[in-house]
């Protein structure tokens, strides 16, 4: 099949790179100039663990293309994704601008090139309840019937750093449309997926953009509960994971996103969360739950800061080294990273800040501003600290050599708020350590 995906983001560029791997012939397509020139050279613009090889290879074997000429790409494709962002506005609804000018890009170029079937139009964004609905209705207004363009709700469900295997292996494929073609057509396109029996949910567009946002606010429900239970363990000198590991067990609460942290980030889950409230708002429910959970997310970095400035009382002119800035492992991305919120705090509370990351540190300059010393190793930013903080779980901080590690500090002090350092070494390495959830 010819498929064209507009918008070479996280989440289209994946997905393009994917379908290409599966035999099919991909335009990915983006209005950023100097992404595209990158990407034809097989360069990656983003941190993923095995992109940049799946680009190459797809790259070489021609089926894989990357532009910036949207018409020629839909005029000859069966099938065109929308993989464009869908931000949060000031009212934390998404804001669908770039979503519905790309819906009128392809609606004026299907009007300009006939086709005898209907094209495929799948929505990949993350898109609020009804916003498919809308789209159909913007394209009959111009002029494009369901005869000439079939929209299909196809959310995608991509953990950044895994996002590869996620997308050639993924658990289940949901797929939202109104017709039998649809459904047909999208099991020829995934014919890897059928092939290998993972599970297929074919359902109405509205439940198709409902699942998405409702999986990622219940994986950030369990998320604040593990934190909030943390603090709570942190009192009653209670290992949380020994908790969690006794709930996980249970087939019906699953082991999985149990794992206390700084509270979580990333381009998902705080913005779908606000999306979703705001669906609830505009229907009079409503979601009381998520305001909790956004309100735990919030008080666990302050809880993170307070832990580092507790630590710092007394002592002048502080250096906090900082391990991690990304909102995860394995990723370059900083969106709504809580090193975003923590690291200002501390700087406001008068640290000096000297961090280390293996692969954010570019993303994060703008961001963090001036007030933060970027180092090229842990040990590096560790020199003259009187706290380490860790904030991401990357491999190398695990096995770190405590003793090289204190030997560069000023006072030996962790907070781990990944909980990758073995408390009992980091006590007989001669460390103060603080771990979150820990007895
Ligand atoms: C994706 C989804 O599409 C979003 O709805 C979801 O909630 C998170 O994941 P993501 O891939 O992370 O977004 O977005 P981003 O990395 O910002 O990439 C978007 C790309 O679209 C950018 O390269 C941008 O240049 C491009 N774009 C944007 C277009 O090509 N056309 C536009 O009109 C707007
Ligand atoms: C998420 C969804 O998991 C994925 O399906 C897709 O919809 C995109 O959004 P992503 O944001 O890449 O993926 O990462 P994820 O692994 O879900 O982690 C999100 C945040 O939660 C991170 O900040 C992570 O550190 C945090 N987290 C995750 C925890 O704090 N504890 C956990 O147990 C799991």
């Amino acid at each position: 099949m010819r498929i064209t995906v507009i918008g070479a983001g996280y989440v289209g560029l994946v997905t393009g790179v994917c379908l290409a791997d599966f035999g099919h012939s991909v335009d990915v397509i983006d209005i950023d100039a100097s992404r595209i020139e990158r990407l034809k050279a097989g360069h990656s613009p983003i941190f993923e663990p095995g992109i940049e090889r799946l680009i190459t290879h797809n790259l070489e074997s021609g089926r894989l293309a990357f532009s910036m000429d949207l018409e020629s790409s839909v005029h000859a494709a069966s099938v065109v994704f929308i993989a464009v962002s869908t931000p949060s506005s000031d009212t934390g609804e998404s804001d669908l601008r770039y979503l519905f000018t790309a819906v009128d890009q392809v609606a004026a170029i299907l009007s300009q090139h006939p086709s005898e079937t209907p094209t495929i139009l799948v929505v990949k964004s993350t898109v609020p309840v009804g916003t498919c609905t809308s789209v159909r209705t913007r394209l009959l207004n111009a002029g494009i019937g369901e005869d000439r363009c079939i929209v299909v709700s196809n959310p995608e469900f991509l953990r950044e750093g895994n996002a590869i295997g996620d997308c050639l292996n993924p658990e289940r494929v949901v797929i939202g449309a109104e017709s039998a073609v649809a459904f047909d057509r999208m099991k020829s396109l995934y014919h890897p997926y059928v092939a290998r029996e993972i599970p297929f949910v074919e359902v109405s567009l509205a439940a198709a953009e409902h699942i998405k946002y409702a999986s990622n606010a219940f994986l950030a429900v369990k998320i604040s509960f593990i934190n909030e239970l943390a603090l709570l363990c942190e009192k009653t000198h209670t290992d949380v994971l020994e908790v969690a590991r006794g709930m996980g067990l249970d087939a019906r609460i699953g082991p999985s996103f149990l794992m206390p942290g700084p509270g979580f980030g990333g381009s998902c889950f705080p913005k779908d969360i606000r999306a979703l409230e705001a669906v609830g708002q505009k229907n009079g429910v409503e979601l009381k739950l998520l305001g909790a959970v956004d309100l735990i997310n919030k008080r666990q970095k302050r809880h993170v800061v307070n832990q580092v400035l507790t630590r710092l009382s007394g002592i002048s002119a502080p250096i906090v080294a900082v391990l991690g800035l990304a909102f995860k492992a394995n990723t370059d991305d900083m969106r709504d990273a809580p090193a975003l919120d923590i690291l200002p705090a501390l700087i406001a509370n008068g640290a000096m800040i000297q961090a280390y990351d293996l692969v954010a540190a570019d993303n994060a300059r703008p961001l963090l501003g001036e007030h933060v010393r970027y180092c090229s190793s842990a040990m590096a930013a560790a020199a003259d600290a009187d706290v380490l903080l860790i904030l991401t779980e990357w491999n190398e901080f695990y096995d770190i050599d405590l003793m090289a590690l204190k030997s560069q500090m000023r006072t030996p002090t962790i907070v781990d708020t990944r909980r990758v350092i073995d408390p009992k070494s980091a006590t007989r390495a001669g460390f103060n350590y603080y771990g979150i959830g820990r007895a």
